[in-house]
């Protein structure tokens, strides 16, 4: 899978693509994640990409011509499943989105800043909009990495058998299960019987047990779905 993404502050992202299952999948050839920044993509004066809206208000808003100069740019080079904005008002993310895209070949990311961008940019070309939740962060970019992680380590062959994404929270609508690694006490707490005892199909029982009671505790609205 191939990523693109247009940010006006692309080393806002850098990092969290440099390290762990992010860096892995990039050095195994399964993922490839390209920032760009969108002043590069700006014919205006002091690499201007943002201005006042009109009608007035508080907040600066992108501008359109640099986002669809970086936009058709990058479609000279290659077809996109997906043009996606990040944004506060669009659809919340969950798994099941990021298993869906998981499977996408190449996928472009916007991201927007300040009041976000102008709307004809979002009628033109975004495809897909994406909030990671109910609250304002100052830009997409920390959702985009977020967005980027959980899709990452779905693609196939990014994870092996020890960090399978399989047994991962939300994969059946229901949270993980309890966890425990040594030692078999500690602070006088111990690890349930069941899971020292090497029988198997017993493990997956208890397993399946606890993820069910954990999921009616914390979020029996996901046992609706
Ligand atoms: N940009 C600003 N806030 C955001 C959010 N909650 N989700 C996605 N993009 C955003």
């Amino acid at each position: 899978m191939h990523i693109d993404i247009i940010s006006v502050v692309p080393e806002l992202m850098q990092s969290a693509f440099a390290h762990s299952i992010m860096k892995r999948a990039q050095e195994k050839g399964l993922l490839t994640v390209a920032c760009h920044n969108l002043r590069d993509y700006t014919t205006y004066r002091h690499a201007q990409v943002d201005d006042y809206q009109f009608g007035g208000g508080a907040g600066m808003v992108l501008m359109p011509e640099p986002l669809a100069n970086a936009i058709e740019h990058l479609k000279e080079q290659k077809t996109f499943d997906a043009i996606i904005y990040m944004t506060p008002d669009g659809p919340t993310f969950n798994q099941k989105m990021a298993n869906t895209l998981s499977l996408k070949k190449n996928l472009l990311i916007i991201c927007g800043h300040y009041k976000g961008i102008d709307e004809r940019i979002r009628s033109l070309y975004v495809t897909h909009e994406i909030s990671i939740g109910d609250y304002v962060l100052s830009g997409g970019e920390l959702a985009a990495t977020v967005v980027v992680d959980a899709i990452g380590r779905l693609i196939p062959g990014v994870l092996n058998d020890e960090t399978s994404a399989l047994t991962d929270s939300f994969q059946d609508n229901l949270l993980a299960p309890a966890v425990y690694t040594r030692p078999k006490v500690f602070q006088g707490l111990e690890v349930p019987e069941v899971l020292l005892n090497g029988d198997h199909k017993k493990i997956e029982q208890w397993r399946a047990q606890n993820a069910l009671e954990r999921t009616q505790e914390r979020r029996p609205d996901l046992l609706n779905e």
